[in-house]
């Protein structure tokens, strides 16, 4: 898959003086039913997260409090893309390498995911991803 279709999401924005609001249905505002959530917090400064490929899981990655980089790999190109906002969303494929960097302090990665959690679907080995790409 080619890190071309890893676009930003704009998620509704329901603005409102008493705090806004976004909301995210699956299959509407991502081309995926939404099967599982996780979110990662509490990231010490300078710690990285991800460093894996999924065989046929896809996300939508928000930072929903906070900043931090998403560096993406589809084996031929690598691009960092910085989320830093609580209406935007990175949709990333299967077959993406993606390294989560930079965090700032407090800052929320909420995930919204394709498939529940398969262990068996992670490349967690860089080079087995690159020779896997090439058998496909
Ligand atoms: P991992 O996906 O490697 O974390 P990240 O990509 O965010 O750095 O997962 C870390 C650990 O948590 C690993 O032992 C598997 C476990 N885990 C689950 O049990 N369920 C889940 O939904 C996720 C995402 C991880």
């Amino acid at each position: 898959m080619s890190i071309s279709k890893c676009t930003i999401v704009d998620l509704p924005k329901i603005a409102d003086p008493r705090g806004n609001l976004t909301f995210i249905e699956g299959g509407n505002h991502i081309p995926f039913p939404i099967q599982r959530v996780y979110y990662l917090y509490d990231v010490p400064g300078g710690a990285d997260r991800g460093g894996h490929a999924h065989k046929k899981l896809q996300q939508l990655i928000i930072a929903v409090s906070g900043s931090f980089d998403v560096v993406l790999d589809d084996g031929h190109e690598r691009k960092k893309v910085h989320l830093n906002r609580s209406y935007k969303g990175l949709y990333v494929s299967e077959m993406i390498w993606r390294e989560l960097e930079n965090f700032s302090s407090a800052a929320v990665c909420l995930v919204l995911a394709s498939r529940p959690y398969e262990e068996d679907d992670y490349y967690r080995n860089y080079a087995e991803f690159i020779s896997a790409l090439g058998s496909t």
